[in-house]
């Protein structure tokens, strides 16, 4: 599959865009649901508070690389120049993996092959340029869409957490599901080159 996507540095303006994607239901819904108090769940930070981060606050999110466990957190952005999503990965180095964790904040974009670029360019990242063992992924059984994407990817499913996730009133099984250096050099024994990655770079 030719490269949809390039990663970039997350800059002020992707923070706003993903608050304001943030806004629709469906998205926020399929994410991480909302606080209590009605504002839309993020991972790592707050993207309506970092609009506004000082430069130390906004460095110490993106910028740190001493925060244990070490996230990496960038935009996806069309080979167009189009931002529309984020992707994050928590890397626990004493374990050698990497929690992804990907979004594709414009719905209307959704089925057409950005998640899985993007999560292929974040596999490339993780087993090629950090020589990880393990990349895994924790979704809600009630993402149909995300277990599908990562099933067809060639994650293979590890095991059942049961009724971790609340949402709509209940509380949900999610699944992990895991991809191992072996198994990701025998699905792409060419590698995925063709996924630009930009790590580098703090663009504030
Ligand atoms: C889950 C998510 C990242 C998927 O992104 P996406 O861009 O829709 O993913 P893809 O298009 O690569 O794959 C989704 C499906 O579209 C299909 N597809 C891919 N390219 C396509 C194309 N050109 N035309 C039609 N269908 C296509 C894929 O085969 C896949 O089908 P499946 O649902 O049967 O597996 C996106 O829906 C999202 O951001 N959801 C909210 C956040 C979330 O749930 N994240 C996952 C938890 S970490």
């Amino acid at each position: 599959m030719p490269a949809l996507v390039e990663l970039r540095p997350v800059v002020r303006n992707d923070v706003k865009r993903l608050a304001e994607w943030l806004e629709d239901a469906e998205v926020a819904d399929a994410w991480f649901g909302r606080y209590t108090y009605g504002d839309a769940a993020h991972l790592g930070y707050e993207p309506k508070d970092m609009v506004n981060a000082n430069d130390d606050q906004w460095n110490e999110v993106f910028h740190d690389p001493h925060h244990e466990p070490h996230r990496d957190i960038f935009s996806i952005y069309t080979l167009s120049g189009e931002h529309i999503g984020e992707g994050q990965l928590s890397i626990d180095e004493a374990l050698g993996d990497a929690q992804i964790s990907v979004l594709i904040g414009k719905k209307t974009l959704w089925h057409h092959g950005y998640g899985t670029s993007s999560v292929l360019a974040m596999l490339e990242h993780i087993f090629e340029h950090l020589g990880l063992h393990r990349a895994w992924v924790d979704v809600p059984e009630y993402n149909t869409s995300a277990r599908a994407m990562f099933g067809h990817i060639g994650f293979q499913h590890e095991g059942t957490l049961r009724q971790s996730r609340p949402h709509d009133g209940a509380r949900h099984n999610s699944v992990i599901m895991g991809m191992l250096i072996n198994e990701y050099a025998a699905a792409f024994p060419d590698g995925v080159q063709s996924h630009v990655t930009s790590w580098d770079a703090p663009n504030v």
